[in-house]
């Protein structure tokens, strides 16, 4: 390794917040599987079991409806993909996956769909919501932008997360990915207005999009930071077949792999205290890439719990992983309990695993 990305992971592994888009953008270019991208995972993952531990938080995923009021050009259940199923859980389901999850060992919840605004949607989330805060768990909301008053009631209703992924910080890269009536001002708004009402907000984008390069994702780091962002979901862009947005030709599936696990890692030196997750596009591509995104500074994973049958039709991009369902959620979290124990990680059941950087932030010890 040289001298200078020595010391730029030096840098960022001392002291959080500290590497500039040039550091970060000459990390994110390392050669894959070479000494300098091992290091970095290294010190990424130092910071992560210092400040946070060998711990691994869980949330279960439920994916609570595939129909999508948005056309995002890269995504499998974008509105006008006329050949996917459509399906959409009752409220009253929801809660019943969210028994699930409990039972199964879980403390916390995402409830995620495609995004959709409509008075009868908002109020069918407020009723799973009000009926899931009998549980006591953390619950995190993915249900895309909304109007403020939406975000409040939801709010009220008892969800105290909720993740936004700006998918891309650049502006322009977000109108070439969106149609025009998608607004990239709008979605970074959102995030302001998330934040003021309460929620641990996150955030993340997609890395080896088509047109983007590694400055772009050291930007997309510094959008973090200025967001003030609590929790990152970030994966690899992953084509989907009937979406019109292309592969990048730079990109194999191995390559489009470890620039996302750069990423994580990348954005762990710089924010040492927020969850990062290890999501499943990273799976999707290895069969352990969600321990390989845990090895390279992430901590959080999320299982999906969603019956097959409807998980199948979540289908955003090729070859993402099916859902064994909420059936099997107590024996398959059990599987990757020991999974994580043969790197030294304990899985942490019946923890709400919230996000250290909110406690710190909002003087609390929760
Ligand atoms: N590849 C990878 N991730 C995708 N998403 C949507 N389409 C794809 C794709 N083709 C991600 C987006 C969205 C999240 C729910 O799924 O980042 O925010």
């Amino acid at each position: 390794m040289d001298n200078k990305t020595a010391d730029i992971i030096a840098a960022g592994e001392s002291r959080a917040r500290s590497l500039d888009e040039e550091s970060l953008a000459w990390l994110l270019s390392l050669e894959d599987s070479s000494d300098g991208e091992n290091e970095l995972f290294e010190a990424a993952y130092r910071v992560k079991c210092a400040v946070i531990g060998k711990k691994v938080s869980i949330r279960a995923l439920i994916e609570a409806g595939n129909a999508c009021a948005k056309d995002c050009r890269y995504c499998g259940i974008r509105k006008s993909n006329a050949r996917i199923e459509r399906y959409t859980m009752s409220a009253e389901e929801i809660y019943l996956a969210a028994v699930a999850a409990k039972e199964a060992g879980y403390a916390s919840i995402v409830i995620q769909a495609g995004e959709i605004e409509s008075p009868a949607h908002t109020a069918k989330i407020e009723e799973a919501l009000k009926a899931v805060s009998a549980l006591d768990m953390g619950v995190t909301l993915s249900l895309g932008e909304q109007e403020e008053e939406v975000y409040r009631r939801w709010r009220e209703a008892g969800a105290t997360r909720y993740l936004l992924r700006i998918e891309t910080s650049d502006p322009r890269l977000y109108a070439r990915l969106h149609p025009a009536d998608h607004s990239w001002q709008r979605r970074a708004g959102c995030l302001g207005i998330l934040s003021r009402l309460g929620y641990q907000v996150g955030t993340g984008v997609m890395c080896a999009l088509p047109g983007q390069d590694a400055h772009s994702l050291a930007r997309d780091i510094l959008f973090y930071v200025k967001a003030d962002a609590d929790m990152i979901g970030m994966g690899p862009y992953i084509p989907h077949h009937d979406a019109p947005v292309p592969e990048a030709p730079a990109f194999s599936p191995d390559a489009r792999l470890h620039l996302a696990l750069r990423m994580i890692a990348a954005t762990r030196l710089m924010l040492h205290d927020v969850n990062i997750a290890s999501t499943t596009a990273l799976e999707a591509l290895s069969p352990d890439g969600r321990e390989r995104g845990i090895l390279a500074g992430a901590n959080v994973i999320m299982p999906n719990i969603t019956d097959s049958a409807s998980s199948s039709k979540y289908r955003l991009y090729d070859g993402k992983p099916f859902s064994k369902g909420a059936a099997g959620a107590a024996e398959s979290l059990k599987c990757i309990a020991r999974r994580f124990a043969r790197l030294g990680e304990k899985v942490l059941f019946n923890e709400r695993g919230d996000s250290l950087h909110y406690a710190k932030k909002s003087g609390s010890n929760q």
